[in-house]
């Protein structure tokens, strides 16, 4: 089949290279000339394992394309993905749907024959039917239904394991109007019948609901074990097993029940904020939501506190290594990261900072002032009053205690995502504090 894909972002990029990895003819359009140009010349905007070969892989198998025109990219396709991005609109923390609509249009233009216009990026419920009369208003000589349909296709995957979350997921959700989308939407995902894949094809605003629903609980799943881990040091009892206690029911899961400095990155926080300005707007408030966005962003602010506290109650002229930046390993996005908040507050506490990431030292440039940057775990810590792990990067997994013993200023780590044993770290002569463990 043939499939266009409007924006190379996260998203875009990935499930452009996976459809084309699945043998069908793919042409990914981003308005970004130098965007297009990089990955022309094999430069991938982001870092995801994998990705950049399975890119060459399919742009040598002639199967996937870059280019700048959206005009020249429609024509003749199956189906046209709008995988642009729906940021929170400054002020009233919505989501921002102008570049969806654009591309809408532009799309319209476009249109020469029966195409399935898909919204994969994340867009609150009722963006299908908008996006429908936006074309219609746009082509008044096309009928839903009969020259193009509007589909919600939601993404789930993951930074750090997109491509094998695209290739192997859980589900795939599907929402149609009408049995002529659904049927090219079954044809591209056939290759995962494969793997036996749940498929479940609803409506288009169930769809778009799910997406929503789905980031929201797993958001609330990791807001409700943060705030047992407050709980737990104050009675003194310990999260991990908590977490794995209720965790082992199959009615709860155990995953998404990791403590650690509350959640960031390119979804989560925007994603449960969208939904209640939404459920809001209709009178139907999802009261719990509301709930985690407020204890989320409170929780971030608090973790700086916290490391000032382990350091005896100051901060002032103090020196504080960062171990991870990201707001997750694996990726370099520093979108909403629970770094950004502990860094700029343990600034504003008079502390001098000097930190070390993976892979996210660039785009850390480009939200934070006067960090000194490092090489590696062990530059970072070098005459640091505490170190302090935000990012559980495989890096900081297996630190030589007493080598940082002997680097450090003083004898002091903070682990924000429990990657250590308390009493081994204690042995080795730290103070040593970590999340919801006495
Ligand atoms: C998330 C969803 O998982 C994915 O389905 C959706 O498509 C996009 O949003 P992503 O943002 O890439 O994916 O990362 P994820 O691994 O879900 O982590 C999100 C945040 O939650 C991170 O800050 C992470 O550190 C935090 N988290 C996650 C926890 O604090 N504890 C956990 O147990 C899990």
């Amino acid at each position: 089949m043939r499939v266009a894909m409007i924006g190379t972002g996260y998203v875009g990029l990935v499930s452009g290279a996976c459809f084309s990895d699945f043998g069908h003819e793919v042409v990914c359009v981003d308005k970004d000339r130098g965007k297009i140009d990089r990955l022309l010349d094999g430069v991938m905007p982001i870092y995801e394992p994998g990705l950049d070969s399975l890119v060459a892989s399919n742009v040598e198998a002639g199967r996937l394309s870059f280019i700048t025109d959206l005009k020249e990219a429609v024509p003749g396709v199956d189906a046209v993905f709008i995988a642009v991005g729906t940021p929170s609109r400054r002020g009233d923390g919505h989501a921002d749907l102008s570049y969806v609509y654009a591309a809408a249009e532009e799309i319209a233009h476009a249109l020469d024959g029966y195409t399935v216009i898909v919204t994969k990026s994340t867009v609150p419920v009722g963006t299908g039917a908008e996006v429908e009369k936006v074309i219609m208003k746009a082509r008044p000589d096309l009928k839903p239904g009969v020259d193009f349909s509007v589909a919600s296709n939601p993404e789930f995957l993951r930074e750090g394991a997109a491509i094998s979350d695209f290739k192997r997921p859980d589900r795939v959700v599907v929402g149609t109007e009408d049995e002529r989308s659904r049927e090219v939407m079954a044809e591209l995902y056939r290759p995962l019948y494969l793997n036996e894949t749940p498929m479940v094809f609803t409506s288009r605003a169930t769809s778009e609901l799910i997406k929503y629903a789905a980031n929201a609980l797993l958001a609330t799943k990791i807001t409700f074990i943060n705030e047992m881990a407050d709980l737990c040091e104050k009675v003194g009892a310990d999260v991990q097993q908590v977490a794995k206690g209720i965790g082992l029911d199959n009615r709860i899961g155990k995953k998404f029940l990791h403590a650690g400095p509350g959640y960031g990155g390119s979804c989560f926080p925007k994603d449960t904020l969208a939904l209640t300005k939404t459920a809001h707007d209709y009178g139907s408030p999802v009261r719990i939501v509301d709930a985690v966005v407020e204890a989320n962003d409170k929780r971030k602010k608090s973790m700086a506190g916290r490391i000032i506290e382990t350091m005896g109650g100051s901060a002032e002229g103090k020196t504080v290594a960062i171990l991870g930046l990201t707001f997750k390993p694996n990726t370099d996005d520093m979108r909403d990261s629970p770094s950004i908040d502990i860094i700029n507050m343990l600034q504003d506490a008079g502390a001098r900072i000097r930190a070390h990431d993976p892979e996210g030292i660039e785009e850390a440039k480009k939200v934070l002032k006067d960090v000194t940057y490092c090489d590696g775990p062990y530059h970072a810590i070098e005459g640091a009053d505490a170190a302090v792990i935000v990012t559980e990067w495989d890096a900081y997994r297996a630190l030589d205690l007493s080598r940082m013993k002997e680097m450090m200023k003083e004898p002091v780590l903070v682990d924000l995502r429990n990657v250590y044993r308390p009493e081994k770290v204690r042995e080795a002569g730290f103070t040593y504090r970590s999340i919801g463990r006495a």
